[in-house]
């Protein structure tokens, strides 16, 4: 991990509606760093505002107040043209691998997309040869890539999902509860995946999951969530060993099983 900042969010607010008199803020006042191949996780009970959080420093929603910048450059005010090349360097892995993967594509055109969406290979044998090295880096074989999502497990289909994150080569790789679909062994088989491909292509990673067990297998800092603001951000070791926000306690009392 290196000292330089790769993601930077500052005063973020977002506000809706729940009914024609009341509105909840699903993010409300939060600054926070993401360094340069760090992982970040972000927890906190359901509802809490995570997803929201990433979708906004993803620039997939716009925040009410505050803004977001990216390697330095404030992206949050940029136009959508402008944003297109940010947007390819920071991808997501979503959480049901079922419902995020095209179920009448095949795995060769959906790992393809994102390449075919930024333009990053110009022949078809550069981009064949590109999915190939992709199929390998998740550990499918290669003769799953003519087949569909329907064929492959809980498991499979998010290594699927993880090889069209990675495929356009992003710096940032946000995974909102990307194993909370699947079993406990089959969890600890992806996040083992994650981790090395975080060291292998030098990824930041924001973490996103209620779990605090599995967060703690793959952290280096924590950041706690509650009712959209922060109320704890340290080191994943301080975090489980000495946290000092009275919510922290609670949350690490009722799910955190040693
Ligand atoms: N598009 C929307 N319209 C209205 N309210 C929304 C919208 N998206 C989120 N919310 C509300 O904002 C709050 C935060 O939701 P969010 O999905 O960010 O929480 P979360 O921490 O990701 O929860 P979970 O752990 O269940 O995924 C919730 O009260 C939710 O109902
Ligand atoms: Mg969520």
């Amino acid at each position: 991990m290196d000292n330089s900042v790769l993601l930077s969010a500052s005063h973020l607010k977002k506000k809706y509606r729940i009914d024609r008199k009341n509105s909840i803020f699903a993010v409300n006042d939060v600054s926070l760093d993401i360094f340069t191949g760090e992982t970040l996780a972000l927890v906190g009970e359901s509802g809490c505002g995570k997803s929201t959080l990433s979708k906004i420093l993803m620039q997939i929603i716009k925040p009410d107040e505050g803004t977001v910048s990216f390697e330095g450059k404030e992206i949050s005010s940029l136009s959508e043209r402008a944003l297109r090349p940010y947007i390819s360097r920071m991808q997501m892995v979503f959480q049901d691998p079922a419902s995020s993967l095209d179920p009448r594509m095949k795995i060769r055109d959906i790992i393809a997309e994102p390449l075919k969406a930024f333009k990053i290979y110009g022949t078809q044998a550069e981009m064949n040869e590109r999915i190939l090295e992709l199929t390998d880096m998740v550990e499918l074989k290669e003769d799953c890539l003519n087949r569909y999502p329907h064929e492959f497990s809980g498991g499979q289909k998010q290594r699927i999902g993880i090889a069209r994150a990675i495929a356009a080569s992003p710096k940032l790789l946000v995974c909102d509860e990307s194993v909370s679909a699947l079993d406990v062994c089959v969890q600890a088989q992806i996040l083992n995946l994650l981790k090395r491909l975080k060291n292998q292509l030098g990824l930041t990673c924001l973490f996103i999951s209620h779990d605090l067990s599995v967060v703690s297998f793959i952290a280096d800092r924590v950041c706690v969530m509650k009712n959209g603001a922060i109320c704890e951000l340290a080191p994943a070791e301080k975090i489980y060993s000495a946290p000092e926000h009275e919510y922290t306690k609670y949350l690490l009392a009722s799910v955190y099983c040693p």
